[in-house]
């Protein structure tokens, strides 16, 4: 087993052991890719202040995200196929996300159920919603939610539309997967990511399965979510959302200071300045550039959350230093999970936090919940 010391290798462990077209699924973006790679680049472009003799003794990567305590200001972001990566991947993700003290979020795509992780894991996690045409569908995975118990809804509105990812029509990547010669070859390859996965109770949509007329195997199942994503979702459907869940709210895909100023009239709790990982619109900006004009436009009327591109503490403290009050992470946490399973997901969260730490004292910081844009350099 090789030493691990950050996401990278988490990332070279998880190509090695998983299928490609999860992997790939995983680590891809849309079209040319030229935004999935702009929220890295800029990322790296951002420069800390390194700052020295001042006491950095005694620090604290504590804070809350929504009201809720946190170890450190980083979310589990919501990944579809989750279960995909590893075997009931999201009751392990949420599991090491409880123990760690972060919240994690289960997407409505994901494959273990609201009410598989809700038995397996006693702290409350985040749902993740998207509001199909059939909205009393979407209605009823909002009770499902209450009824688990679900301290925050994450409603995303950056998918009314399906932008396309080339590498997974490329690899069959569907459900059920389109076996061709080079992906049996690649699953052969793979015999314990595969015995893993495909001896796993959980394979399908664990929220949808059973649950849609007509729509009784995996095949039906696709066909009907494909026609339900649903390109009218308006600030309506925010209001009637709200008012269904009653909870703590949290609107994901803002990247516009105009688009901010109106969720933060519905009164929403938070905002997640991201752009999907670079997986929708190609050719927008990264969400580090966009994030400074959706803080100013929410001016403290709301909290803003911030996903793409985070690899390390020293991305979360980037973003937090531009105003974000938390960080979400998705590949990372994906590829942590393809890597190691739960003990993975522990250890990437670990990592991060050790790296924002260090980070944080290096930059002349004690408390976390003190990052500013004083701690970047200006030139
Ligand atoms: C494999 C994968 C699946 C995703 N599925 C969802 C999803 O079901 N719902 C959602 O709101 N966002 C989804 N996202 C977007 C993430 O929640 C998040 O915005 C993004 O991954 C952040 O960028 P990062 O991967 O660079 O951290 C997905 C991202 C990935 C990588």
């Amino acid at each position: 087993m090789p030493v691990v010391t950050c996401i990278e290798d988490l990332r070279r462990i998880a190509e090695r052991r998983v299928a490609k077209a999860i992997f790939d699924y995983v680590s891809r973006g849309s079209y040319s890719e030229e935004t999935l790679r702009a929220n890295r680049a800029d990322l790296e472009a951002v420069h800390l202040r390194q700052r020295v003799a001042i006491d950095v003794d005694k620090r604290s990567t504590k804070t809350t995200l929504v009201g809720q305590d946190v170890a450190m200001p980083v979310a589990i972001a919501p990944v579809g196929l989750t279960g995909l990566n590893w075997a009931d991947g999201e009751i392990l993700g949420a599991r090491a996300a409880a123990r760690f003290g972060v919240p994690f979020t289960l997407s409505t795509m994901s494959i273990c159920s609201i009410e598989d992780v809700a038995s397996e894991v006693q702290k409350p996690f985040w749902f993740q919603l998207y509001v199909f045409r059939d909205r009393g569908f979407a209605a009823s995975l909002i009770e499902r939610a209450k009824a688990a118990k679900c301290s925050a809804l994450v409603l995303t509105l950056d998918l009314q539309i399906q932008g396309q990812r080339h590498m997974d029509l490329k690899n069959g990547l569907a459900v059920p997967p389109r076996l061709t010669p080079g992906t049996v070859l690649d699953i052969l390859k793979k015999p314990g990511w595969a015995l893993n996965v495909m001896t796993s109770r959980r394979r399908s949509f664990g929220n949808l399965e059973g649950q849609i007329k007509g729509a009784d195997n995996l095949l039906t199942l696709s066909q009907w979510i494909a026609g339900q994503f649903d390109p009218t979702l308006s600030w309506r459907d925010v209001e009637w959302v709200k008012k269904l869940w009653g909870g703590k709210l949290i609107l994901k895909g803002i990247l516009d200071a105009e688009d901010a100023r109106i969720a933060v009239s519905t009164g929403a709790d938070a905002v997640v300045v991201s752009n999907h990982g670079g997986r929708q619109l190609d050719g927008t900006i990264s969400s580090i550039r966009a994030l400074p004009e959706v803080v100013d436009a929410v001016a403290g009327r709301c909290e803003v959350f911030f996903d793409g591109g985070i690899r390390s503490g020293q991305d979360v403290l980037r973003a937090l230093a531009h105003g974000a009050r938390g960080a979400l992470i998705g590949r990372a946490f994906a590829w942590a999970l393809g890597a190691l399973g739960e003990e993975g997901v522990s250890l990437a969260l670990e990592i991060i936090r050790k790296e924002l730490d260090v980070s944080m004292a290096l930059c002349g910081l004690k408390d976390v919940r003190e990052a500013r844009p004083s701690i970047l350099r200006s030139g």
